[in-house]
């Protein structure tokens, strides 16, 4: 049995789609076998639950390989540094599985989440090569390396741009770039900027990087990627899309059952879907402003609306125990025959209805890819990190969006006080773009 190790970074958004990833090799070569490394973070993101939950298969593993929580919680006392140091804290236990591995199989390789390029060092140790599962696109893995070129090898100061109007002309690009829709975390010049690039760096040292997406969506960026000497080779496999139910894992099925029962009762195309993804929520003035719009435009429409964490707390959303709490008054009771408002969304499950016609998203990848595979429209509400990007993308490189906000952006470290509100005006002709357009 040829062994591969694979090591993932334990949140929802890098994990199911590495998951799916392996399956798709193991299913190609039934000479591999795949161990899944677990670091589980400090902080739940609903990981454990999720693998729990996956049907076993043969040759994938999952070893849990955490530290105990008070180790783990330690390296949060400093934001910065938390994830580089979280990630070489678990070296040593990596070391010893693969050590153990070697006995009995052979250890053909490792597959490296972008974050975990470190354990680079524990593949060299046992002589065996290093990929890159990139759980983003190839638009994205290009800016990343164009910017550990400025900043590593030219030593430019990028973080002149943060404030400026310039628009960049960037390899995998076809338009000019606009500086302010680049995350803003590629420009600083913070430690986490610098530990992220370092990261980045490594890329070189390996063998290739998988990402993805697929060459008749990005068939710029991928060209001029393989095009540039710098680069490993690139293996684009997407679109890698779940379909193990990923949320299900929450064990709400009686939840999704009522979903997928008020779903059933609409028409084809004729439901507008908005959610934003695994951290996205909203304070109390937003959300009136989306009821807003969504009473005015007329339109059908289920809400995945998560409560915020308390303002300066690092943490996930969570349920709202009484909807009422944040909505106008009287929204449920106006909108009860055409809307439907959700907590945590089985997004796979509602994208693949036809009754969606509509994805008012924030734009993670993972939620592009699962959109364009259903054939569902999207309009653009970009949170944070590299999401601005994809608004940028979807709707100016490839035309596959519709506007609604390209830089809109939340601090959700919860720092910035003075958060953008997006307007029921904009909201509204967003939504109306978008349900003409199904
Ligand atoms: C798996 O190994 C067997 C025995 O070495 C070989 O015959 C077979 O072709 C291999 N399968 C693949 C997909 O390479
Ligand atoms: C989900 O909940 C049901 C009923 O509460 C329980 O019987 C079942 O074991 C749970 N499944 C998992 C995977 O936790
Ligand atoms: C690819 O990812 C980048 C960064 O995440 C994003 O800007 C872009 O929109 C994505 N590609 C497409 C086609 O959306």
């Amino acid at each position: 049995m040829k062994e591969l190790i694979f090591i993932p970074l334990a949140g929802l958004g890098h994990i199911v789609s590495a998951i799916e990833f392996a399956k798709q090799i193991l299913n190609r070569d039934e000479n591999f076998s795949i161990s899944f490394l677990i670091m589980e973070l400090p902080l739940d993101y609903g990981v454990h639950n999720f693998i729990q939950s996956l049907t076993s298969q043969p040759r994938l593993k999952f070893i849990d390989i955490s530290l105990d929580e008070k180790t783990s919680s330690g390296f949060l006392n400093n934001h910065e540094t938390f994830l580089y140091n979280f990630i070489d804290g678990h070296k040593s236990l990596v070391r010893e599985y693969v050590h153990n591995i070697c006995k009995t199989s052979s250890c053909y390789g490792f597959i490296l989440d972008m974050f975990c390029t470190s354990m680079i060092d524990i593949a060299n140790e046992f002589n065996v090569p290093s990929y890159i599962y990139f759980a983003s696109n190839a638009s994205f893995l290009g800016l990343c390396l164009h910017f550990e070129t400025l900043r590593n090898e030219q030593h430019s100061d990028t973080s002149r741009y943060m404030n400026s109007n310039e628009a960049l002309s960037i390899p995998s690009f076809k338009n000019l770039c606009p500086t302010k829709v680049l995350p803003k975390h590629l420009l600083d010049s913070r430690l986490a900027s610098t530990l992220f690039f370092d990261g980045i760096c490594r890329f070189k040292e390996t063998k290739g990087i998988i990402v993805n997406t697929f060459f008749e969506l990005e068939s710029f960026s991928l060209q001029a990627l393989s095009d540039s000497k710098m680069v490993p080779k690139i293996y684009p496999v997407g679109p890698v899309v779940s379909f193990e139910k990923s949320s299900h894992f929450r064990n709400n099925s009686l939840e999704i059952e009522s979903i997928i029962k008020w779903l059933d009762d609409q028409q084809d195309s004729s439901v507008v879907f908005l959610c934003f993804g695994s951290m996205g929520s909203f304070e109390a003035e937003q959300i009136k402003e989306i009821a807003t719009a969504l009473e005015h435009c007329g339109h059908r429409f289920l809400w995945s609306l998560r409560k915020s964490p308390p303002k300066g707390k690092v943490d996930i959303p969570t349920s709202y125990n009484n909807y009422e709490e944040v909505l106008p008054k009287g929204f449920l009771e106006r909108t009860k025959e055409r809307g439907k408002i959700i907590g945590w969304a089985p997004q796979v499950t509602i994208l693949s209805h036809p009754s969606i016609g509509g994805f008012v998203s924030h734009c993670g990848w993972n939620s592009i890819l699962e959109s364009v595979h259903f054939g569902v429209p999207i309009a653009t509400w970009p949170l944070y990190a590299e999401q601005q990007m994809n608004a940028f993308l979807l709707v100016k490189e490839l035309g596959l969006g519709e506007e609604i906000k390209l830089d809109y952006v939340v601090d959700f470290e919860g720092k910035n006080n003075q958060v953008d509100i997006v307007s029921t005006q904009e909201i509204g002709s967003g939504l109306l773009k978008l349900m003409v357009k199904s």
